[in-house]
């Protein structure tokens, strides 16, 4: 069934595609469809980060930037969905064409470049937000912030979402926002994340509940650079990770046409990358330290590799739209206890 509406789907452009689908499962959503034509799985829940996750299989960031599709991508059964990535004020992106598909390694090369609508149009969003899930807030800078104001953005962000959602997720791996990847490395990640703890502490007693938050990495790193970058992370009170964003990397799709387009590439050719850096994160991190799973993952075996490399949820985005909805059941049923 979804095979077919696929077939469809991948008659238009992409980006048009993505629309097309989401405002078809809002429809759906709102007159009770999705679920009889995609039962959601039974509960399997998780404690993680003094959170309840109804079951292990969450939404990845940036499918649902602006948070407008809450209510459709629940009755798919995610046991938690992350909204954004959000900034302070709405931004355009990056100029179309700036999402290709690679349908042979059924990938996806993006370059959005943080198009969204403003982090105020998302909390007005998430304060009507029907879900009984886990809903997670991923905020970012504004392209045209340089990178030494970069906490200003973040805590704007965070101010406004901390009372609406569940937990923060800091992106500052996103391939596709100028220099946004150097936030990674020492220089200004000790910084940044000082700021944000404090910040963070001071919401917990304005609103007097704590917020986990969480940092997602690349799947890019040289050297020790990983190490070092985990180091900071832990010691600076994050509550976990999200490993991975996309990658830059090309080896695993060299000579398709689409190859050569610059952004992330996600699906199935940026898993063994993804995965490497899930369990070399795990190493270093130890036993204890929550870690979210995303990269790569399009089969019920894929999600349990990912726990087995470290993971203690999971997230999919380009498996979605290559699979269909039915994957987040699969993934649930496998998805070892
Ligand atoms: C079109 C597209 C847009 C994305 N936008 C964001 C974003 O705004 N913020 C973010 O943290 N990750 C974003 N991602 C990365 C995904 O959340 C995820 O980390 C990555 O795609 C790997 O997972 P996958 O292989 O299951 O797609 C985006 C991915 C795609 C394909």
């Amino acid at each position: 069934m979804y095979r077919w509406l696929r077939q469809g789907l991948f008659l238009l452009e992409p980006e048009k595609a993505h629309d097309v689908a989401l405002a078809g499962m809002d429809v759906s959503a709102k007159l009770g469809l999705l679920k009889t034509l995609f039962p959601p799985p039974s509960d399997k829940p998780i404690d993680l980060m003094g959170l309840r996750f109804k079951n292990p299989i969450g939404l990845a960031a940036g499918l649902d930037k602006n948070g407008d599709h809450i209510e459709a991508m629940g009755a798919l059964g995610f046991g938690f969905i992350e909204v954004g990535t959000v900034t302070p004020r709405p931004q355009p992106g990056n100029e179309r064409p700036r999402l290709f598909r690679l349908p042979k390694h059924h990938a996806l090369i993006n370059r959005m470049g943080f198009n969204n609508k403003g982090v105020d149009h998302l909390v007005a969003q998430l304060q009507n937000a029907q879900f009984d899930g886990i809903i997670g807030a991923n905020v970012g800078k504004q392209k045209t912030t340089p990178l030494a104001q970069a906490a200003q953005d973040y805590c704007h962000c965070i101010d406004k979402v901390y009372p609406h959602c569940d937990y923060i997720a800091v992106n500052i791996s996103s391939p596709n926002t100028p220099d946004l990847r150097d936030l990674q490395h020492r220089d200004h990640l000790e910084d940044l994340l000082r700021t944000l703890t404090q910040r963070r502490y001071e919401l917990t007693q304005t609103h007097g509940v704590y917020r986990p938050m969480v940092v997602k990495i690349a799947p890019d790193w040289d050297g020790n650079a990983l190490e070092e970058t985990l180091a900071i992370i832990q010691n600076a009170g994050i509550d976990g990770l999200i490993a991975t964003n996309t990658t830059i990397d090309r080896s695993t799709v060299t000579n398709h046409p689409q190859a050569h387009q610059a952004g992330g590439l996600s699906g199935p050719p940026l898993s063994s990358l993804s995965n490497a850096t899930l369990a070399a994160a795990r190493r270093v991190v130890g036993n204890e330290w929550p870690i979210i799973g995303v990269g790569g993952i399009d089969s019920a075996q894929a999600a349990v590799m990912k726990k087995e490399n470290g993971a203690d949820l999971i997230q999919i985005y380009t498996g979605l739209i290559y699979q269909g909805p039915g994957l987040i059941r699969q993934c649930v049923h496998a998805w070892p206890q």
